[in-house]
């Protein structure tokens, strides 16, 4: 079969297409045969190194597929069950073994590449508006990046959470996608000073909370961006490394709290996955989430769809077909 393997960490260079043998499921596993493949910035921190894995690795966090063989004494799932899973090292491949436990069934309603699409930015937008910071009517959030994969999920969720939600973004044809995903306000933070904008929008009173996946060019206004007591979740840094943090800033910014939040600990469990999934597949059947796919290369032009991500182009999903 063939996959996408790192050798070295490094640039694009680094990526290698190639034929490798098929693997065996061992006991609490499943193999599946991957029909679309989901791209997310942590592939990147695993090529180039950020997150350093056990060499040679096999890229790819995310997938969706059909189970084609099953190892000891597994009884969840059976050959011929279509599935998605997210958080298991070695989607760029035709086949992956993963822990049974992650495995969630697809919907009817759902096709592969929007299943492998929703899984891993849906449920961190899942568990960032129900459990991080869980939205509630007349809250409002700042979610920045908001036409990005993520963020426009993060926007829909917020808005069926009953909040208002302010988002930023950097082109025009990103202001549209977040409203289209209703985002009330939009800042393009490329051209005007989103601290500045949002302390206009909320009449100086703050917001509740702030949704951050950029990291090092927003965490500081990020955070006078809050009102007393507000909720500051760093959950990426598509810019780079926030720089570390002195706890004396969120007592003079107005007694802060500040998490740095991470998908596999709000993922713990079968349950815990399962409840997050259910809702994204009854919503996305339901027609009130869209789930928005940019962009689709064959696997062997990953290297195609990481410039492509690493660019700041993305704007919804970026997939991979095997
Ligand atoms: N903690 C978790 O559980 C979790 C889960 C998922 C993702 N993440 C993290 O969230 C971050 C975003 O990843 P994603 O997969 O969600 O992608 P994404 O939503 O598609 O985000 C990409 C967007 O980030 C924005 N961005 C700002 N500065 C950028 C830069 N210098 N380079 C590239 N993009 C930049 C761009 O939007 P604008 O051009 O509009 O600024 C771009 O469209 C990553 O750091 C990722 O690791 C964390």
């Amino acid at each position: 079969m063939k996959a996408v393997r790192v050798y070295e960490f490094g640039g694009l260079e680094a990526l290698k297409y190639e034929e490798v043998t098929v693997p065996e499921p061992g006991e609490g596993e499943a193999r599946v045969k991957i029909e679309a493949i989901g791209v997310n910035f942590i592939d990147i921190y695993h090529r180039i190194g950020r997150y350093q894995g056990k060499l040679p690795l096999t890229l790819g966090q995310e997938a969706a597929g059909v189970v084609d063989a099953i190892g000891p004494n597994v009884t969840d799932v059976k050959v011929g069950d279509r599935v998605a899973y997210a958080s298991v090292q070695g989607s760029y491949a035709e086949y992956a073994i993963a822990p049974v436990w992650r495995l969630v069934p697809i919907s009817v309603q759902v096709d592969s590449q929007h299943a492998a699409a929703v899984i891993l930015q849906g449920m961190t937008a899942h568990y960032l508006t129900h459990s991080t910071y869980p939205l509630k009517t007349g809250d409002t959030a700042l979610v920045h990046a908001a036409g990005g994969g993520t963020g426009q999920l993060l926007v829909q969720i917020a808005k069926r959470c009953g909040a208002r939600v302010i988002g930023t973004v950097s082109t025009e044809e990103k202001a549209t996608l977040a409203r289209e995903a209703g985002a009330d306000e939009v800042i393009n933070y490329a051209q005007s000073d989103f601290e500045t904008e949002v302390k206009r929008i909320t009449d100086n009173k703050g917001v509740d909370v702030v949704y951050d996946s950029v990291g090092k060019d927003t965490f500081d206004k990020s955070l006078n961006c809050l009102r007393r007591r507000g909720y500051m979740v760093l959950y990426g840094q598509s810019s780079g490394s926030v720089p570390p943090v002195d706890p004396q800033t969120l007592n003079a910014k107005g007694s802060l709290f500040l998490t740095r939040p991470f998908l596999q600990h709000y993922t713990a469990d079968r349950g815990e996955i399962f409840s997050r999934v259910n809702n994204l597949f009854q919503w996305i059947a339901a027609g009130e989430l869209k789930v928005r796919i940019d962009k689709t290369f064959p696997l062997a032009d990953v290297a195609e769809a990481h410039r492509y991500l690493e660019d700041r182009q993305s704007k919804g999903k970026i997939i991979l077909i095997p």
